[in-house]
């Protein structure tokens, strides 16, 4: 394994490769990598010849408010993580190499980025594609894999590669969770005792409003009962619940099985802490 911290080198190292005929996979990351990364490297590794995961905490996908400064930054044993599940390029670049001081380049979707987390994260989607488009533009990879646990992340990024018509195969690999079901975040660190112990509930009662789907086809009566649910202990503020179509990420009023998202945000109420979680029903 090696490590490249210029994007330049990255860029023609992954050239040379894809000219001698070896087919490269990318799983890009933020780092401080836990199991569910981990998951994504394992889906990656036998679609490819060469594995590259990025390592780079993306300033411009963070609001002004949000914790791009706090977001922990554990590139030595995220190596480790790497070194584990094969991989064979670690990019981990430097903020001041990515973006030149003076880019005036972003690319925006401007359908499945504006409900659910876009709407409190107005900028968020733009960072999010801006980076992955220029570490495709770097990595150069045929197959790059993303995890359902953001999942309007992925909707948003296949309109992007299906409107630019770029030459990368998206795939997707399932949430990982903890025991209890708690989704593996890199977030989860900040969470209070308390809070920690309440939060496998948000999946408990995604879970609940799974079965509720089997004999309530109502997305206003679903999205309530979570709501009331969570309302019920003061730990949890609930941000939103969306039940969307799960490529468009528009509104669905009626459950339409396999092909319906239930998505939501929570705020923790103690730490502040942001959590997202979904389900397909
Ligand atoms: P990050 O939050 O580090 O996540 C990197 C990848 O890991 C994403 O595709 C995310 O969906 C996936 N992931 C995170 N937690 C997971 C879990 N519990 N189970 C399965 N997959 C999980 O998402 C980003 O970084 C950034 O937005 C990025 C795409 C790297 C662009 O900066």
């Amino acid at each position: 394994m090696i490590v490249i911290h210029d994007p330049k080198v990255l860029q023609q190292t992954a050239l040379e490769l894809r000219a001698q005929g070896k087919k490269i996979a990318l799983v890009p990351t933020m780092g401080n990598l836990h199991a569910g990364h981990a998951s994504l490297m394992d889906i990656a590794r036998p679609l490819a010849d060469v594995l590259i995961v990025s390592v780079f905490v993306n300033p411009t996908q963070f609001g002004p408010n949000e914790d791009y400064d706090k977001y922990p930054r554990t590139l030595e044993a995220d190596k480790q993580v790497c070194e584990a599940h094969g991989v064979n390029i670690v990019f981990a670049p430097a903020n001041e190499s990515i973006y030149f001081p003076d880019a005036s380049t972003f690319v925006n979707e401007h359908a499945c980025s504006q409900g659910l987390c876009g709407r409190s994260r107005p900028i968020h989607f733009r960072g999010v594609c801006t980076v992955v488009n220029l570490l495709f533009n770097l990595a150069q990879p045929n197959v790059a894999v993303f995890g359902q646990k953001d999942a309007q992340q992925v909707a948003v990024l296949k309109r992007m590669v299906r409107d630019l018509h770029i030459p990368v195969e998206m795939v997707v690999g399932p949430i990982v969770r903890e025991s209890d079901g708690l989704a593996l975040s890199s977030r989860n660190q900040y969470l209070t005792a308390r809070e920690r112990a309440a939060a496998p509930q948000i999946n408990a009662e995604l879970q609940a409003l799974a079965d509720l789907a089997k004999t309530e086809s109502d997305s206003k009566v679903l999205a309530k009962h979570f709501m009331d649910a969570l309302g019920q202990d003061a730990v949890f503020e609930p941000e939103y619940i969306e039940i969307v179509n799960n490529s468009t990420m528009l509104p669905a009023d009626k459950i339409e099985a396999g092909n319906t998202l239930v998505a939501v945000a929570v705020r923790m109420t103690e730490s502040r802490t942001r959590l997202i979680d979904n389900i397909v029903l």
